[in-house]
């Protein structure tokens, strides 16, 4: 059993935070939002994500996992440091570092005794050895800290899942000294567990979200071709993915691939390189792909509403994927906001999020909100869409136009009950 300090109550540093303490672990998450902290000393959690309150509860209850705004006192008590504070992308793609350097700070000016370091938040190649500078650069002893870069791999919407069953555990060190350490760290089953340079660490991070996106933007490039000769894609990436080289997951087609890590990393990973003067003309094309999907959707309705001036259009999903209320970067987003950009009337409804957005009307029911609809958008496929009601939707809607943007419904069942399927790369 390890005391450790986790510091970020956002939903890598509370999954992490909740999985330690089940783990065992003395666990104190910190976090400079004392509205936040308030809310879980109450057994609330901040952010959706199916099962993670409950585990929160649970060890919070069992005592192994506590709260507290005071970072400075966390961070002065605790011998393991992990940071799991956000990187928000800036303008120019490259990562806001701003949160860690305070982290940092914090460290310096109450490092007595020895710690480890170590980095969760996904950081450019080189963070964690400028940090491991900054330590030095204080006139703090090497004795006394390690650095660590320990990225993490969870998924949104199954982070504990991911968390419980890693498929590996990545370390980066300078030296060997924390190996024993990170070795009683998490459970690792029977996943492989990584040990390698600290910029190493961090490049496996970059390059996992970087192969994933461009998984994604080759899954979307090939629906196109097999739209224009009128082949079912579904087939195609089943027939791809059976080999085992190129693996079934992160083939499907749709709106594209959102989110805060996939094209923050991409374009964080492109700011790095271009530094450095690598070129980048693979992920270049990824993210121009995916930037063109939600106009590739679009010009698919325009073949059967060819003005979407005042047309009632329904989208149902706003979150970037199912199971999770995070909205940043979602295509569905996008796509809603380009329908309002042409005249369109919007109407949405998603299972969890309630849109606060000018010019378009929310809805709290699903079928409510397709009430004399000319168009239905399926932009994110929570499993609820699946199995509606197609007799009930087609007698509510004033249209019959389908545009299944996840390729997640029966083409047949839909045509069946007189709709209009479309889709890319569909029959
Ligand atoms: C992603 C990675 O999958 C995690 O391994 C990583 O830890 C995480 O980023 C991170 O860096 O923190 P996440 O952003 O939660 O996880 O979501 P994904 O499941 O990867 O989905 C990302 C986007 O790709 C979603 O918009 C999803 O709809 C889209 N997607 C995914 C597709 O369009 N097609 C697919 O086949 C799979």
């Amino acid at each position: 059993m390890m005391n450790i300090c986790i510091v970020g109550a956002g939903y890598v540093g509370l999954t992490t935070a909740a999985a330690l303490a089940e783990f065992g672990h003395d666990v104190l998450c910190v976090d400079i939002e004392q509205s936040k902290i308030d809310m879980l000393n109450q057994g609330l959690i901040p952010i959706y994500e199916p099962g993670l309150e409950e585990l929160i509860r649970k060890n919070v209850q069992n005592g192994n996992l506590h709260f507290s705004f005071d970072v400075k006192e966390g961070i002065k008590n605790n011998q393991i440091i992990q940071i799991a504070v956000g990187t928000p992308p800036k303008k120019d793609g490259s990562s806001d570092l701003g949160y860690i350097h305070n982290v940092i700070e914090v460290v310096h000016s109450t490092i007595q005794d020895y710690k480890i370091v170590i980095t969760k938040s996904t950081v450019p190649p080189g963070t964690n050895e400028w940090i491991h500078q900054r330590f030095l650069d204080e006139g703090i002893d090497e004795k006394l800290f390690d650095i660590v870069s320990n990225p993490e791999f969870l998924r949104e919407g199954i982070a504990l899942w991911d968390i419980f069953h890693p498929n590996k555990i990545v370390f980066g060190t300078r030296t060997k000294r924390p190996i024993k350490v990170l070795k009683k760290l998490y459970q690792s089953g029977r996943a492989p567990v990584i040990f390698t340079s600290l910029t190493g660490a961090e490049m496996i991070k970059y390059a996992s979200n970087a192969f994933l996106a461009t998984k994604i933007s080759f899954a979307n490039e090939t629906a196109r071709i097999c739209d224009a000769y009128n082949v079912e894609y579904s087939d195609v990436a089943l027939g791809l993915g059976t080999d085992p080289r190129i693996g079934r997951d992160f083939l499907k087609a749709g709106l594209g691939f959102g989110g805060s890590c996939l094209p923050k990393d991409l374009r964080s990973l492109m700011y790095s390189a271009q530094r450095k003067n690598v070129d980048t003309r693979l992920l270049d094309a990824v993210l121009e792909i995916n930037n063109t999907q939600v106009e590739l959707y679009l010009k698919k309705l325009n073949t059967h509403l060819p003005d979407f001036k005042g047309k009632r259009i329904t989208v149902w999903g706003v979150t970037f994927k199912p199971n999770t209320d995070d909205l940043r970067f979602s295509p569905a987003i996008a796509l809603i906001s380009e329908l309002v950009n042409k005249g369109a009337n919007v109407h949405t409804y998603d299972p969890i999020v309630q849109l606060q957005l000018p010019a378009i009307c929310s809805h709290a029911n699903q079928n409510e909100s397709i009430t004399n609809s000319d168009a239905l958008i399926i932009a994110t496929e929570w499993e609820q869409f699946l199995n509606s009601n197609w007799a009930e939707v087609k007698s509510r809607m004033s249209g019959s136009i389908i545009l299944d943007a996840r390729n997640c419904l029966d083409a047949e069942t839909i045509r069946k009950n007189g709709l209009i399927y479309l889709g890319v790369g569909r029959r």
